[in-house]
């Protein structure tokens, strides 16, 4: 019976996989590879051009550019590299991209930088480390800055080329899913201070941005999420159809699925070119990409930057940022309620926090948002919607408005 059963389907089979001796995850690699996914999917990179002041760079997206290594070893033009990174990435990543750059780059002299993990050590205390580390390499005016993490570290080690020698190279590689969408992208580099988020810092885009989305897999749940929320803001702000397309798609970005992230990620990378490039320095519709930060940002201010003990990170304070621009929104007559609840539903989907966290003082998160930097003589500056992927700049919004939000 097997033997005229294996004859039979020897005769209508397209394409044969032998499963003895193999296990389940070998045998769906070998049915993806057979079937086409692999090639299509991961191993071909795709690239994005971006304009910018400081010329154009390239965004490269693929699973397994760190091991590669080929589009980090070409944007490097010097001979000194100090790759920057967290504790975290230098436990995962670093051997990897260093490997690489070894094997590809023998001519380079490379030291590495690493800081703690955490958006509380964004600072120009490490900052100073980081500029004192080139110093110790010796570093001149031809250096480049591998930064290599999240966005604390592209935005910090960012910052570090942009002053050392009044501005030297950064390759952007971005290891978690916000900085692959958001942070890598654009140019905008910084530190924080106790008074507010990324209120010293520097416009300096990269020289290239490569986002290896195989790094992705061992980022921790609740930061994948956090970066989900950054790819919402695009749908938001710019395209009610992307939206869509997420929520369509919300399981498969969930489990990682690799088409769906490489999907998300150059989609969302493209919506943010497309605004750089208009408009590098934030003076007109750049500031859209602050839907739901000064919210957001107020709230991570009040709560000291704790993400990594108990309050939110970034990504996650955007996401209630969001939902309470949105509401601003409706509250002003701008748009309609159903665009709001759409909103929020999506955001519960990947599992993001909504509501603004108990204990904080609405009165003090309203104080936070006049320091803000939307915030400009005129009054309160908000980027909010005319519905889902209409987002508009409003200025003057009344406190009492806000203040109605957020304590609602
Ligand atoms: N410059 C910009 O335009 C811009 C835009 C958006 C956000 N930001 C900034 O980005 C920061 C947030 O970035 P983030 O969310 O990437 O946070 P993050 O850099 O703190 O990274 C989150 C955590 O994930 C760890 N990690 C990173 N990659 C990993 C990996 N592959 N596997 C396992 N662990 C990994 C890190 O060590 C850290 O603990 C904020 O400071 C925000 O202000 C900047
Ligand atoms: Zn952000």
């Amino acid at each position: 019976m097997s033997a005229v059963r294996t004859a039979l389907y020897a005769q209508v089979a397209d394409i044969r996989i032998d499963t003895n001796g193999r296990d389940a995850a070998s045998v769906h690699g070998a049915v993806e590879s057979a079937l086409g996914l692999v090639d299509i999917v991961a191993r071909e990179p795709r690239r994005l051009d971006v304009e910018s002041p400081r010329g154009a760079y390239a965004i490269h997206v693929g699973a397994g550019l760190l091991a590669d290594g080929r589009q980090l070893a070409e944007a490097i033009r010097g001979r000194h590299v100090l790759i920057a990174t967290d504790a975290n990435v230098a436990r995962i990543q670093l051997p990897v991209l260093e490997a690489s750059l070894r094997r590809l780059r023998p001519d380079l002299v490379i030291a590495v930088h690493c800081m703690p993990p955490g958006e509380a050590e964004k600072t120009l205390g490490r900052w100073q480390e980081a500029v004192a580390a080139l110093a110790k390499l010796g570093a001149t005016r031809d250096a480049t800055v591998v930064a290599l993490g999240g966005g604390v570290v592209g935005d910090l080690a960012g910052f570090a080329a942009a002053t050392w020698m009044r501005g030297i190279d950064v390759v952007q590689v971005p290891t978690t899913l916000l900085a692959m969408v958001d942070s890598s992208v654009g140019g905008k580099t910084g530190v924080d201070l106790p008074a507010g988020k990324n209120l010293v810092g520097a416009f300096h885009p990269p020289a290239a941005v490569i986002a290896d989305t195989a790094a992705l897999s061992t980022l921790p749940a609740r930061e994948l999420r956090a970066g989900l929320a950054e790819v919402v803001k695009y749908g938001a702000i710019f395209d009610a159809t992307f939206l869509d397309w997420l929520d369509d798609r919300a399981e498969a970005l969930l489990a990682g699925d690799p088409e769906a992230t490489a999907e998300a990620v150059l989609r969302s990378c493209r919506y943010k070119a497309d605004v750089v490039a208009r408009d590098p320095f934030e003076r007109g519709d750049r500031a859209l990409l602050n839907f739901g930060h000064t919210f957001g940002h107020a709230i991570e201010t009040e709560q000291g930057y704790t993400g990594a003990t108990g309050g939110l990170v970034h990504g996650e304070a955007v996401a209630v940022g969001m939902v309470l621009a949105a509401r601003l929104s409706t509250a002003l007559g701008r748009a309609a309620q159903a665009d709001a609840d759409r909103l929020l539903a999506l955001l519960q989907r990947f599992g993001l926090p909504t509501r603004v966290p108990a204990g904080l003082d609405p009165s003090a998160l309203l104080a936070r948002m006049r320091l803000d930097k939307k915030a400009d003589a005129a009054g309160l500056r908000f980027v909010l919607w005319d519905g889902a992927g209409r987002g508009v700049i409003v200025r003057d919004v009344p406190e009492s408005a806000v203040m109605a939000v957020l304590a609602g």
